[in-house]
């Protein structure tokens, strides 16, 4: 497998589709074929899994932080082997929104569950796969829960979370950053949209001329 394997993570409303898009056109325009994709929901089974997690709403009741947990590394196991695993063995370039790490800051940090077994499970799932690079746009979750309110919509399930939910889950990706600063490069979701681009493009050139 020798394609390039980047995630982009953070809060709700930190920018991921945005600094996705214009990092895939980017890559792009060096001539790469780039597959842009997202958990959960990046396939068939995905989508009916994302709409289960994220919409359920009443008609599913509350969800077990295990089953809730479980359901994220099932789309995870599908996604990785029909659309990543294929999309790195032939060559081309990954951006992903939301990966492994997003499921130890929610479902672990976030929530009551271990994030060791968050983990094994996750890993399990995605038979080991880990990116390259994984970039992640802090912001104070409050700043977030603004950007998604003024872009319009209703939050989903996991938004309409209190807020102590969201500063640890914002904490969880901060502990998962230090601890592994070779993977993971921060950048602070408040700067200006170019200024982000610019820093991510500088970190991913890194990879392209391996
Ligand atoms: P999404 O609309 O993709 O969020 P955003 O636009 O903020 O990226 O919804 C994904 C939601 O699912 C988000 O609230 C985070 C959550 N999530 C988990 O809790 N665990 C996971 O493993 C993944 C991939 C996402």
């Amino acid at each position: 497998m020798s394609g390039i394997f980047i995630t982009l993570e953070g809060g709700d409303g930190a920018g991921k589709s945005t600094q996705a898009e214009l990092l895939g056109q980017w890559l792009e325009g060096r001539g790469l074929e780039v597959v842009r994709t997202r958990e959960p929901g990046g396939t068939r089974l995905g989508a009916e899994l994302r709409r289960v997690l994220l919409h359920g709403g009443d008609e599913i009741g509350a969800v077990d932080a295990r089953a809730e947990a479980l359901l994220y590394a099932a789309d995870r196991a599908q996604h990785v082997a029909n659309v990543v695993r294929p999309a790195l063995e032939r060559d081309a370039v990954v951006v992903q929104d939301r990966y492994i790490d997003s499921s130890l800051a929610y479902q672990g940090a976030g929530r009551v569950l271990d994030v060791a077994e968050v983990r094994r499970i996750s890993e399990w799932a995605a038979g080991g796969l880990w990116p390259h690079v994984t970039i992640l746009l802090d912001l104070d979750p409050k700043t977030g829960a603004g950007r998604r309110r003024a872009r319009g919509g209703s939050a989903d399930r996991l938004e309409s979370e209190a807020d102590e939910f969201h500063a640890a889950v914002r904490d969880g990706f901060r502990a998962l950053a230090k601890a592994d600063p070779h993977r993971y490069f921060t950048v602070d979701a408040a700067l200006p949209i170019d200024e982000i681009h610019t820093r991510i493009v500088g970190r991913v050139s890194g990879f392209l001329t391996r």
